[in-house]
This record gives C-alpha cells, structure tokens and sequence, in this order.
C-alpha cells in the first residue's frame, strides 16, 4: 500500500490515523465554514486497537495513515464508539482490509451497525473494560450524547480518552492539538458545536460532568472524532460545558428576522435599537445571509430572543419556519421571546411566530407586533419600546 499519508504519534502508543475534510461546508443544514476533521486512533499494544473510522471518501487514506504503523493485517480489534456515518462510513472498507478478530460497540451501537453495514459487533456493556495486552481499555456509555449508541473508551496505559463527538468541534487544521490554535477561535467553535449538536441533551451532559469524576479515569489526552485534541487546560473545556450545558440567562439580545420590502427589518432594527438604549449587546441576524447553524449559536448565548417575519399565502415567511423549526428541537432554554412581522392583508405570520415560542417554553411578556405593509411611526415606536422594556425585564432576571 502507497504510504503518502502518515500517522501521527499522540502519545507512547497511539496514534491518529485521521483525515482532514478541509472544505465541508454543509454537515446537514449545520455550515462548516471552517471544515473539520473526523478523527481515527490506533493504539499499539499486545492487541493492536482502530478506535473509530473516517467517513466513507476518506477511507484510503485513514488506511494509508495506518498502513504507516502497522500491517493492516496485524490489526486485532476495532473499537466503534459511535456509528454515525462520519465515524463509521469507512467501517465495511476497514474490515475488508483487515479482517479484525472484534469489532466493539455499545448494545445500541451493535444495532446500529448491523442495519446499516451488516455488521456484527461485539457489544461492551457500560463500565466494562477489555485487556489489550499491556493496557486496559474501557468503555463508558454516553447515550444521546450524541446518539443513542454514543460511548468514549479510555486506554488507562497512556490515559487517552477517545471521546467521540464529545469535547469535538468542526474545525479543519494541520495541527492536532487544541493549544496550537488561537483561543477565541476554539472558544466560538467549541460553543457553536455544542449548542447546535448537543444542547437538546444538556441535562445529560450536565449528569456527565458530574459524573466524570468518579469514574477516576487519569486522563492525559482527550482525544475527541472531531477538531483538535486536547493535552492542556481540559479542566477549562469541562468549565466551558457546564456554563453552555447550565444554560443559565445571558444579559444579551439576538434579533432573527426574514423580510421582503424591508417592513420587518424596520421592526427589527427598531426593536433592536430599544435593547441597545438600555446598554444591552444586541445582534441582528437576516436569514437572507444567516444560516441555521448561526441563528442557534446566537439564540444559546442570548437571554432575549425576537423572531420576525411577513406573512406569505396565509403563512409565515418559510425561511423563518425553517429556522423554528430546527431552534425548537434543540430546546433552549431560560429565554424571553417576541414575535413580530409584516403582513399586505391576512397577517398569520406574527401569531404563528408567537405561537412557535410558546412551544419553545419561552417567556412571552409582550403580545407579538403585527404591521400591515410598513410600520407607521407609531408601530416603529411599538418595536423600539419592546426592545426596551424586554431587555429592561432580562436584566432583571439575570440579576437575581
Ligand atoms: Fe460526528 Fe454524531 O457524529
């Protein structure tokens, strides 16, 4: 096998056998602007270990990486901590080549592969542990978090912890290692990560952190399936999760609005101006340019939320149900909405925004601003004032 493509040694005996997916800008509706990684292991032992696959098209070349340690035939086990296809997708062509004794994975996981590979896996149950020879490996399940199958392995003999999505971020780089890129980048990706893939789940995640300790893992290296690995400072990214995963009230405003004669985009810039005269950060975002994954990072880090759109053929605007939509199944939480928008003559949008939030479980002090074609003078006073007495009450809030 052509070896063009090396591993990288993370530690005594393992190491990453990944790939780079430099220009990935879509990961279903989630924009990836900066790429990301899908991240492979291999550790060197008695019983020579693949922790996780690269999806599908990168599958020659995490085999390359591997070949560059190792026989493919040499390889005893595979490990499956997660078997979405961005972890799993190179799985069939993997086996293929090298014909594993096992493949290990969680009881969802072994129901996960078969449907999908017709694989059969071995199945770990949660907190059981696999001798490799020289070290121990050990498997902690992590259920939705992200998928039901979802579980980390710890190999104690160099103290990774092979945590699948967990800790990951979707950040394309040539280095692996988290303190060899500029922190804010990591702290903006880390957060637009979690909230957009895990914050649905943050009670568990919250039971997780607590949990951790227990388990009395020496951990040395997390070793995340996606961005860069972390060596230094994991007690600030366990900090990072509990403040994103408490999701407690931000003193801070996001504005999301659709329009099409600019009638909302008055309102919008109305009621934001009304935020921004109590001294409170505000954001507008126009889902013309906005995407999804944007409009959830925002709303996760804002305690005050207003959606506005017109009305078309007796609905809201779609791009605005669009956004809804996907911001409701995450289920944020400990936030103040409102609702507003521009109608020519039935005017369903507003009430069917406001109606969406109450779905939301958002607090809704104020009844949602309907305009007819343009706001008159009055009603851009109406938006402003909303703004104001809305970022007035969120203050409030986050003071108590
Ligand atoms: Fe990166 Fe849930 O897969």
């Amino acid at each position: 096998m052509n070896t063009c493509f090396k591993a990288e040694k993370i530690s005594e005996n393992v190491f990453w056998v990944g790939a780079v997916d430099w220009h990935v800008r879509d990961f279903h509706g989630y924009k990836t602007q900066r790429g990301t990684t899908y991240n492979a292991f291999l550790i060197i032992d008695d019983k020579i270990t693949l922790v996780d696959t690269v999806k599908k098209e990168f599958a020659s070349e995490m085999l390359e990486r591997v070949a560059s340690v190792v026989p493919l035939e040499k390889i005893d086990y595979i490990i499956s901590n997660h078997s979405e296809p961005d972890h799993s997708g190179s799985l069939p062509e993997a086996i293929a080549a090298i014909k594993p004794e096992k493949v290990f994975a969680s009881s969802f996981g072994a129901k996960t592969l078969k449907p999908y590979y017709g694989i059969d896996a071995e199945v770990v149950p949660d907190g059981s542990s696999v001798s490799l020879g020289k070290g121990n490996i050990t498997f902690v399940e992590t259920r939705m978090l992200h998928w039901p199958d979802s579980m980390v392995s710890f190999y104690d003999r160099d103290g990774v912890l092979f945590s699948q999505d967990a800790f990951g971020m979707h950040l394309a780089g040539s280095k692996l290692w988290a303190d060899e890129y500029p922190v804010d980048i990591l702290d903006y990706e880390a957060r637009k990560y979690f909230c957009n893939i895990i914050n649905v789940q943050s009670g568990k995640v919250l039971a997780l952190l607590e949990s951790l300790p227990q388990l009395d893992l020496d951990i040395k290296i997390v070793a995340p399936d996606h961005g860069p690995l972390i060596r230094k400072d994991f007690d600030k990214v366990l900090a990072l999760y509990h403040e994103v995963a408490t999701q407690a009230p931000v003193p801070r405003a996001v504005v999301i609005y659709a329009t099409m004669w600019h009638a909302t985009e008055m309102l919008a810039r109305a009621f934001a101006d009304g935020v921004r005269s109590q001294g409170m950060e505000v954001k507008i975002l126009d889902l013309a340019v906005c995407d999804r994954s944007e409009v959830m990072t925002e709303v996760a880090n804002s305690g005050l939320v207003a959606f506005g759109a017109p009305t078309m053929n007796n609905n809201v605007f779609p791009a605005m149900m669009d956004v809804l939509t996907y911001v409701r199944g995450l289920k944020p939480l400990n936030k103040i909405g409102f609702a507003f928008g521009s109608c020519g003559w039935s005017g369903e949008g507003a009430k069917q925004i406001s109606e969406q939030i109450n779905l939301m479980k958002m607090e809704q002090p104020l009844p949602f601003l309907q305009v007819k074609y343009r706001p008159s003078d009055e009603e851009m006073k109406r938006a402003f004032d909303a703004g104001f007495q809305l970022a007035e009450q969120l203050c409030a809030k986050c003071a108590k």
